[in-house]
């Protein structure tokens, strides 16, 4: 069991949860997630670890409320548990030698994902600069947080009601275009937000890195749920990922197989809501 040692509503449908998983926070890096079940008739749900503290040996995570299991979770309390958490899954982020300049691009509850990265890569040093997009003011995340984790922090919003107006693709353009000089580009959100990200920076080369959130199952590489196309090559995102090479992702194939189940998802959450 895993007891809940901290709950945060952070928006109207975001929820940061600190959990006590002594042996997850040993051994977390930024970039690898969870899975967890909450109680043992429970689905398998993936989520990102957003921070650990290896001290209190705690993780922390921050989930929307998408469906019938997020929903589940959220209506647990501080000291509730949860029946299983299995991880640290996934291969930790690598952006490979020499990148000394860095843009970490969220998108609404991604900027949860995102956050971690920065964290990691400005705590060693490298210039970060953060754009994180939200559709509007009501519902920005870790915005204080991210002001301490990178050397400039955009916020921009989709209806102009907060920070820059526009999407995330728009002011990333305009960064690049004014001699940023980014070595690398680490893109986390929608399907479709990461794949306009990687549409921008190929044609400046610029290396992207996105985080790929295809459905996942076992989460170790056996039930080929999480298969996505990179390359040409078929990969599983739990295990060779989840991060990727975003020029080279089929996010169209993406876009497909994570829409396989949505009218049974919102049965689902139907049901559950007229029991
Ligand atoms: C590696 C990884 C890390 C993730 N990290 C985060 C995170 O930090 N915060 C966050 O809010 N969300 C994260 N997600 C997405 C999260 O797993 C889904 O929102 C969650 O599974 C929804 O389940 P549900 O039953 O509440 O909703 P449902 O109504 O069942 O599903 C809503 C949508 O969630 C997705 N989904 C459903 N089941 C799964 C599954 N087993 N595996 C993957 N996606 C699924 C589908 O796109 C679906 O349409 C991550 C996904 C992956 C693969
Ligand atoms: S979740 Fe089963 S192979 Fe990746």
């Amino acid at each position: 069991m895993f007891k809940i040692v901290k709950k945060r509503a952070l928006n109207s449908s975001v929820i940061l949860m600190e959990l006590d998983a002594p042996f997850i926070a040993k051994k977390a890096l930024a970039g690898q997630f969870i899975i967890f079940r909450v109680d043992e008739k429970g689905e398998r749900i993936p989520l990102t670890i957003a921070d650990y503290d290896r001290e209190k040996g705690t993780i922390t995570i921050i989930f929307q409320v998408a469906g019938r299991s997020t929903e589940r979770l959220s209506q647990l309390s501080e000291g509730d548990s949860i029946r299983d958490v299995a991880g640290p899954l996934g291969v930790p982020t690598h952006l490979g030698e020499g990148v000394k300049k860095v843009c970490v691009v969220g998108g609404g509850v991604g900027c949860a994902i995102a956050y971690p990265q920065a964290k990691e890569l400005f705590g060693k040093g490298l210039e970060v600069d953060v754009i994180a997009g939200f559709r509007n003011k009501d519902i920005v995340i870790l915005e204080e947080e991210f002001k301490k984790q990178c050397n400039d922090l955009t916020i921009c919003t989709d209806d102009g009601s907060y920070g820059k107006p526009g999407f995330v693709t728009d002011a990333l353009k305009e960064k690049i275009e004014s001699g940023s000089n980014y070595d690398a580009v680490i893109a986390i959100g929608p399907v479709p937000m990461m794949k306009f990200v990687c549409a921008v920076t190929k044609p400046f080369g610029i290396k992207t890195i996105v985080s790929l959130n295809p459905i996942m199952i076992d989460g170790t590489g056996m039930c080929g749920g999480c298969r996505v196309t990179v390359g040409g090559e078929t990969k599983y995102a739990c295990v060779d990922g989840p991060d990727f090479d975003g020029h080279q992702v089929d996010f169209d194939e993406l876009m497909k197989r994570n829409s396989t189940y949505k009218e049974y998802e919102a049965n689902c959450r139907l049901m559950a809501q007229a029991k």
